[in-house]
């Protein structure tokens, strides 16, 4: 299964090994998004899609690696907690590796596509009674207890693997403008892309290979019913306040208590970016005008639009900045929403002259 030199693989040299389990993954777009630019008015905007990867989201980068360290150790039982898109990825690259998988999911709060793909690449499914926090203290006691072995982001191999999302952008930037983005915005659950994007700069940096200065401000967006690190990042706190009570359509980013917070707080703080909260509606709105660009995202992966769009509008993001925001998921992953966000189907007779009648409005 080892894949050498591709997508993710190709920054072995900042991977703790030469290849991985893989299907393969990474090397995904960026977007160009004229109207979106144009409408919100940056001096370019670029949209990374990690919805391209193989199981839809940018949680591959991270499976690639840390189902190989699990390999390497021999471990019987892959496990995580997840709103949806790690479960999706575990299932899929253990099932690669030849391994067990068990997830735990809250109840009824998972998005239909990410079921339908951990249930059909194998995984054996928990529902919780409770939400995605609560699914993760499970986890992580039956990983300390030696029953599993966890592939959430609070494994740090995973984290290693998703720096590459931070490698590609500023490659494929330098690439087509000759510099860097000002600022790169993404969705944040628990904060792991925020702290593997940081790790990746810092590591550039230390190389020699980039200049402090040209560190993107790191700009982290969450849904206002579950948002803990804008909290922080606004009260200037050293780590988050757990929410207990967390609600949102955007429900792959449904979390009180995001694990990687203390990881993740710096990287907003030193690179000179900020956090913000949006509204469900103003997720929807976004994910719509992607959608309308030939862009399909998944809500979570809209927000980071939704908040470019509301920071923009409070000129805190200015007018001459180059900006790239993060798409998590492709929006098959959540068809319901989707649907909900599109327009209705329209039901016809069987019958052309019936059918133009109806184009026409009669
Ligand atoms: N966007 C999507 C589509 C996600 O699935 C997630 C996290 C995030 C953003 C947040 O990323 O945690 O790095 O800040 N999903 C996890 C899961 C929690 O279980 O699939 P983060």
């Amino acid at each position: 299964f080892a894949e050498e030199g591709r997508g993710v693989w190709r920054y072995a040299a900042s991977l703790p090994f030469e290849s991985g389990v893989s299907l393969p993954e990474g090397d995904t777009p960026l977007h160009a998004v004229p109207r979106l630019e144009d409408e919100i008015g940056t001096r370019t905007l670029r949209i990374k899609h990690e919805g391209m990867n193989p199981t839809g989201s940018f949680k591959d980068r991270g499976m690639t690696v840390g189902v190989r360290v699990a390999a390497e150790l021999g471990v019987g039982r892959l496990a995580c907690a997840s709103t949806g898109n790690t479960s999706a990825a575990l299932a899929a690259y253990g099932g690669r590796g030849g391994m067990q998988t068990l997830v735990l999911l809250p109840a009824g709060k998972v998005a239909a596509g990410k079921v339908a793909q951990a249930s059909l690449h194998g995984a054996r499914i928990l529902e919780v009674d409770g939400n995605f926090d609560a699914c993760l203290d499970i986890v992580a006691e039956l990983a300390d207890r030696g029953e599993a072995y966890l592939l959430n982001s609070l494994n740090p191999f995973r984290l290693e693997g998703q720096k590459t999302i931070g490698f590609e952008i500023l490659e494929r930037y330098q690439a087509d403008y000759g510099r860097y983005p000002d600022r790169i915005v993404l969705p944040v659950g628990n904060a792991g892309n925020t702290a593997a994007l940081y790790k990746a700069f810092r590591e550039l940096v230390a190389s020699g290979a980039l200049d402090a200065e040209d560190v993107p401000k790191l700009t982290g967006v969450q849904a206002a019913g579950a948002a803990p690190m804008v909290e922080a990042i606004e009260e200037g706190a050293a780590d988050i306040e757990r929410w207990e009570s967390v609600e949102t359509r955007a429900t792959a980013i449904r979390i009180g208590n995001p694990v990687n917070a203390r990881k993740a707080l710096p990287g907003i703080r030193k690179t000179g970016g900020t956090a913000v909260a949006v509204a469900d509606d103003e997720i929807t709105d976004a994910q719509r005008a992607l959608a309308s660009e030939g862009v399909g995202v998944e809500p979570a992966s809209a927000a980071s639009v939704a908040g470019l769009r509301k920071l923009r509008e409070a000129g805190v993001v200015e007018s001459d900045e180059d900006v790239v925001c993060l798409t998590t998921g492709h929006l098959l992953k959540d068809p319901d929403a989707a649907a909900a966000a599109g327009t209705e189907p329209e039901p016809v007779p069987n019958d052309t002259d019936a059918v133009l009648d109806h184009l026409r409005g009669e």
